[in-house]
């Protein structure tokens, strides 16, 4: 197996700095858009057939470390009792948000090895290809912390001031708690059961998170998601926590759990390994917006991000977030075959 991911994760030396991308299967990539035609998002995810194949779309193309599963961050959310869909051009829509501690009083726990089995079929479907694959990458699973979901969940879709979610978690902090506690039950649950089907790294996305400041953070998030990394830990598998726009809150979120920890682009990357502290990984963090710029353009961002690693074991490259919709692939192709050029300073 291509290894190099797993053993950055646990701070292994490597002959070249990894890298996957956040979104690497996606619109970007016109073979995605072709199943998309004809196919919604939420068919391609509940439908493993369609789920492997896009998940190992950019694998063919892009020389990347790792496979990420074609999934969404929501899907736990149906099974709880709350319905939504996916607008095209405007993101996730929930049919009935959160408003009251009455309608979280109404949410359902459930296990995920039922409700969510087609997520757990992808997965198995997935290894059996890449095992069959010449270039054996290891698969990623993922679910969502408990205040980035939570936050869908109360506003309804995006939001950029997280108003309402903020407004409960400060007038009742009991249904807040309440809601947290369940959501970090239900995901701690169905990542085991991710595992269990076979991926061999897990990312937590809290990327709202950063919309709190530390001591917020600490009181009203951080015993939640490290409920979720706590239910995790003796499988085996490495965990990356990730959040965007989260440089006040690094070491809040080591301090929560993840043997990585992914930064956004708007921290130095070698500042942000500081705040997170060297015993921790790092994953990250090329602004996803430098991909649309032109190529030297791009490459001398990506330079700027492995020298401030300085070779230091531990780095996993990545965008700060998702690639864009508009990004060519061309670029992304470029990007990743750079980082594997660039030389570790200890490596031959
Ligand atoms: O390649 C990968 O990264 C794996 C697939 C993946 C998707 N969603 C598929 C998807 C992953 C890891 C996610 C996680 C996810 N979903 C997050 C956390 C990551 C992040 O972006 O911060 C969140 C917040 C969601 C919820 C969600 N799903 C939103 C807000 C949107 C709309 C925004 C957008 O990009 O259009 C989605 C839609 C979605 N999920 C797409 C994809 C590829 C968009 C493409 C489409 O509509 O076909």
């Amino acid at each position: 197996m291509k290894d190099r991911f797993l053993r950055a994760c646990r701070r292994e030396a490597v002959d070249r700095t990894p890298v996957w991308f956040m979104r690497q299967a996606g619109r970007y990539m016109p073979e995605y858009r072709e199943i998309r035609s004809r196919h919604s998002l939420l068919d391609i995810c509940k439908n493993p057939e369609l789920a492997t194949i896009v998940t190992l779309q950019p694998l063919r193309r892009i020389d990347v470390d790792a496979a990420i599963l074609f999934s969404d961050l929501l899907l736990p959310l149906e099974p709880m009792g709350i319905p939504f869909d996916f607008v095209r051009g405007e993101g996730p829509a929930i049919e009935n948000p959160l408003r009251t501690e009455a309608d979280i009083d109404k949410l359902k726990c459930f296990e995920p090895r039922e409700a969510l089995a087609h997520v757990l079929k992808t997965i198995r479907m997935v290894r059996v290809q890449l095992e069959g694959a010449a270039d054996n990458v290891p698969l990623i699973g993922f679910g969502g912390a408990p205040f980035t979901l939570a936050s869908y969940a109360i506003e309804g879709g995006h939001s950029n001031t997280f108003a309402l979610t903020k407004a409960l978690m400060y007038s009742n902090p009991r249904a807040w708690h309440r809601l947290c506690d369940m959501l970090a039950s239900i995901v701690g649950e169905y990542m085991k059961a991710q595992i269990e089907a076979g991926v061999q790294a897990i990312q937590i996305f809290d990327s709202w998170a950063g919309a709190l400041n530390s001591a917020d953070y600490r009181e009203f998030v951080l015993p939640h998601t490290r409920r979720i990394f706590d239910a995790m830990r003796g499988m085996g598998v490495p965990t990356i926590h990730f959040g965007t726009g989260t440089a006040a809150i690094l070491a809040d979120m080591r301090a929560a759990g993840g043997d990585v920890i992914g930064a956004d682009w708007r921290i130095p990357l070698d500042e942000a390994w500081e705040r997170i502290g060297y015993d921790r990984a790092i994953q990250g963090n090329l602004d996803p917006t430098l991909l649309l710029a032109p190529l030297d353009r791009m490459l001398a961002g990506a330079d700027a991000v492995l020298q401030k690693a300085n070779g230091r074991p531990g780095h996993i490259f990545n965008l700060g977030h998702g690639i864009l919709p508009t990004t060519s692939v061309e670029h992304v192709q470029a990007l990743a075959q750079h980082v594997h050029r660039y030389r570790l300073a200890h490596a031959g």
